[in-house]
């Protein structure tokens, strides 16, 4: 047991040290989830909170911030969306108000708006699908990176969390990297740490923590749910780019199929661009989450949850969750320490 607690120590110092925190386990962006309560609370448990910045008008993530900084006094970040409208006035107001973490989501940061990162004394953890962009964004300046596989909930890139993890993790070195995707449990945590992974992200067990302020319905469902019931959303027409988004099969996935074929006509006959629909496709994901995650419409809202899901079988408190997690980190590496002593 002490030793197995060394053992974490050890593993997540520089996780726990880049981002201030005892625990370096961050509580992934979730759009109209990560707000003010749930962000305060987990890093009031000693983890970190992520806003969900990408969608929010200016005043709104501004406001949002603020109620935050109101509830909590430990380090959490402010997510953003590089191709959201929003985008640079976000960035801007986070930098003026001189926030100390900015994350990036949504696909490659454009470079002048690391370099703006980069003049403040904030840190920028950044997501890398791949070696070659892992490199890519440490050289211009991320702070550290997430890799998030395709386990995960929401929008999704196509490698898993795993293979992501065996090639990135021997590799990047010089900042500390976050595992994210599937990973619901101290157990898979304590894998991930000992592949070289700096901290987890979790998405999914927050959402439906008692403090999300998800409708009731959209964690009761999500509880209910299977893994397998977390699939990732369907392609038809190469012409059309659909980045996938991994959410439970509802009335929602249906209305989304419909929205994509009904556009992929549209393009035939010249009436909308590609660049129109795939913005059309993304509209549907903002409203489609609000339905379910707001108003508890879980038959036509978009249920995103990742992989995980079926690691997730109740509704506790952050801090609980927490507890959990390292309590099975801790009996994971136990275990593990038994079974090679054994021999
Ligand atoms: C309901 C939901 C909404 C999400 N919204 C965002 C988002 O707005 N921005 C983002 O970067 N990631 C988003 N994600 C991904 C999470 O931040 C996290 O990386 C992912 O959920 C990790 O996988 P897990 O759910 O298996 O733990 C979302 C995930 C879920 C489940």
């Amino acid at each position: 047991m002490e030793k197995s607690k060394a053992l974490l120590d050890t593993l997540w110092k520089r996780g726990r040290e880049f981002l201030g925190v005892e625990y370096p386990i961050l509580g992934g962006a979730m759009s109209w989830i990560s707000e003010a309560k749930l962000v305060s609370a987990i890093s009031n448990a000693g983890a970190f909170g992520v806003i969900a910045g990408g969608n929010m008008p200016p005043e709104k993530l501004l406001d949002e911030v603020k109620k935050t900084y109101s509830l909590t006094d430990k380090p959490f970040g402010v997510n953003l969306i590089t191709i959201a409208p929003n985008f640079r006035k976000n960035l801007d107001n986070m930098l003026k108000i001189e926030h100390p973490y900015i994350v990036f989501a949504g696909g490659l940061p454009p470079r002048d708006a690391v370099t703006q990162v980069k003049q403040t004394h904030s840190k920028l953890i950044c997501f890398a699908p791949n070696v070659s962009i892992a490199e890519m964004l440490v050289h211009i300046g991320a702070d550290a990176l997430v890799i998030e596989g395709s386990e995960a909930g929401g929008h999704i890139g196509p490698v898993s969390t795993s293979v992501l993890a065996e090639q990135i993790l021997p590799t990047i070195r010089k900042v500390p990297v976050f595992a994210a995707g599937g990973i619901a449990t101290g157990r898979l945590m304590m894998h991930f740490l000992m592949m070289g992974a700096s901290g987890v992200q979790l998405g999914t067990r927050f959402a439906v923590s008692e403090e999300s302020i998800a409708h009731p319905n959209f964690k009761d469902i999500l509880i209910k749910a299977k893994a397998k019931d977390a699939v990732p959303t369907a392609q038809f027409d190469p012409r059309l780019p659909v980045i996938p988004v991994r959410a439970l099969i509802n009335g929602s996935t249906r209305d989304f199929n419909t929205l994509q074929l009904g556009l992929i006509q549209q393009m035939e006959r010249s009436v909308i661009s590609a660049r129109e629909a795939a913005e059309e496709l993304e509209k549907f994901w903002i409203g489609g989450l609000r339905k379910a995650v707001i108003d508890g419409d879980v038959e036509r809202g978009s249920l995103m949850a990742g992989q995980s899901v079926g690691l997730v079988d109740k509704i506790e408190p952050v801090a609980d969750i927490i507890a959990s997690m390292i309590a099975d980190a801790i009996d994971e590496a136990d275990k593990i320490m038994e079974t090679t002593c054994a021999d």
